[in-house]
């Protein structure tokens, strides 16, 4: 990994090129894909995905709303928590065989969680007071964890 600037560049799970950058909006105005770092009750707030494991929530921007609109809406389907605030962090890129995506990263507090008849693709809320040092060798966390990614974005929330 090496960093150009503001950009961080490495390659994630799938050994897919990554570039992630903690200026505003750098790659997309508008990007189609959000992840949602979410804290509540003085823990992380996760989502069990049910193929790819323990993960930040996140997911695709529907044609309706704003990419900060979509990460509320994910938090809410995806764990039922309520964001009390919400605000951005980052944005990176995943060049895949299919294509590129690129992606928001919001740091949201959370302040209320209430029960869903379902979480989608997941199994629902997931707490924990830290994150294991090893994510990248637990097995029951998603590939979306396991690039530098998470590192960074956890460094920056940490410092502000
Ligand atoms: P749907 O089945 O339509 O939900 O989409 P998909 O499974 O094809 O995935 P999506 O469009 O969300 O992403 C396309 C590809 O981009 C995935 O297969 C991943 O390889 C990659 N990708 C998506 N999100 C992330 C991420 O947060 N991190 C990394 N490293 N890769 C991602």
């Amino acid at each position: 990994m090496k960093a150009v600037e503001n950009m961080y560049r490495f390659t994630d799970f799938y050994h897919n090129e990554v570039t992630l950058s903690f200026d505003d909006h750098p790659f997309s105005r508008d990007p189609k894909h959000v992840w949602v770092i979410c804290r509540y009750q003085n823990k992380w707030l996760l989502t069990k995905h049910k193929e790819r494991g323990l993960e930040f929530p996140g997911g695709k921007v529907e044609r309706n709303e704003t990419a900060k609109e979509a990460g509320v809406r994910e938090v809410m389907e995806e764990t039922g928590g309520t964001v009390e605030s919400i605000r951005y962090v980052a944005q990176y890129s995943v060049a895949g065989k299919g294509g590129t995506i690129i992606k928001n990263v919001y740091f949201a507090e959370i302040d209320k969680l209430t029960a869903q008849e379902t979480y989608y693709e997941t199994e629902g809320p997931i707490q924990l007071a830290r994150l294991p040092v090893n994510v990248k060798r637990n097995m029951k966390y998603s590939f979306i964890m396991k690039d530098d990614v998470l590192e960074h974005c956890m460094k920056f929330i940490g410092k502000e």
